[in-house]
């Protein structure tokens, strides 16, 4: 089966490094096709030339998260999910352009984590909905689902263990079948901190319903790296002698 991943991005400095390391990976597995959708009212001329040289199979598409749900400038991070609409977008466009005999598994893979090779072949065979543990998240070395007599009974997770499915984005992943079969599923852009995968699962599964991967969920084979943001001091001050840099070089 083939793999959907779909990706979530938004312009600044960091973009294409980010870009760049996460196509080197997924250059390395078999069948996998990269949905990317910028954060965006337009495709951008970085994330197309981007693309095109890629290497991968891919299709770039493109929503703008709407301006009151978008974290402003010194918002913390958390008070608003980031990425809901262009998951949104990605699911709309295999529902509209993928037919269900085809086979095929969906994961949400944000731009900034490091996920390894080995993760692909795991959630390969999903048949509804994955699960595995996700490293360096949630204040915690890691988080997981707990596995009693191959079932999912609860979940490892510092924060809201009550919540109906307490997973970061990055441990989960669902089959093709499963989201054609409910095209109601998606994800609330409005769920408060820390339900926005709980809000796209509930329509899909139960708990017990969970295929536990990765060694029944006890190994960690993506983690939740998060990129500092580049300090630009120098170039603004060397910008005001007018030593600037070449805004004709991408970076
Ligand atoms: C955590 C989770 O790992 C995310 O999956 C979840 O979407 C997010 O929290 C949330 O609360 O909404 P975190 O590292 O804090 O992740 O989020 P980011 O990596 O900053 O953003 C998640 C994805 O959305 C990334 O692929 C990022 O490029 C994209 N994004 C971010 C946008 O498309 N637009 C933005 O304005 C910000
Ligand atoms: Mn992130």
């Amino acid at each position: 089966p083939t793999i959907y991943v779909i990706t979530p991005t938004y312009a600044r400095l960091v973009q294409k490094a980010e870009l760049t390391r996460l196509s080197h990976t997924f250059l390395l597995v078999p069948q996998l096709h990269w949905i990317v959708v910028e954060d965006s009212p337009h495709r951008t001329g970085l994330v197309s030339e981007f693309l095109s040289h890629s290497g991968l199979a891919f299709t770039h598409l493109h929503v703008a998260t709407p301006h009151e749900r978008k974290l402003q400038e010194g918002d913390p991070s958390w008070l608003k999910p980031r990425g809901a609409e262009q998951r949104n977008e990605g699911l709309r466009w295999l529902r509209e352009n993928i037919r269900s005999q085809e086979g095929g598994v969906i994961y949400f893979a944000d731009d900034d984590n490091t996920y390894s090779l080995q993760l692909f072949e795991e959630m390969r065979w999903t048949q509804r909905v994955s699960v595995w543990p996700v490293g360096l998240v949630g204040g915690m070395r890691y988080e997981r689902p707990i596995v009693e007599q191959g079932h999912v009974v609860r979940f490892h997770t510092g924060w809201r263990p009550s919540r109906p499915f307490p997973l970061d984005m990055a441990g989960f992943a669902v089959s093709l079948r499963l989201v054609l079969a409910n095209p109601e599923a998606r994800f609330d852009g409005d769920a408060p901190m820390g339900f926005l995968e709980s809000s796209f699962l509930q329509s899909l599964v139960t708990m017990e319903e969970l295929e536990p991967k990765a060694d029944l969920c006890t190994k960690v084979l993506v983690w939740h790296t998060r990129t500092e943001k580049p300090k630009m001091k120098r170039e603004e001050a060397m910008q005001k002698q007018g030593l600037g840099s070449d805004p004709a070089v991408e970076v």
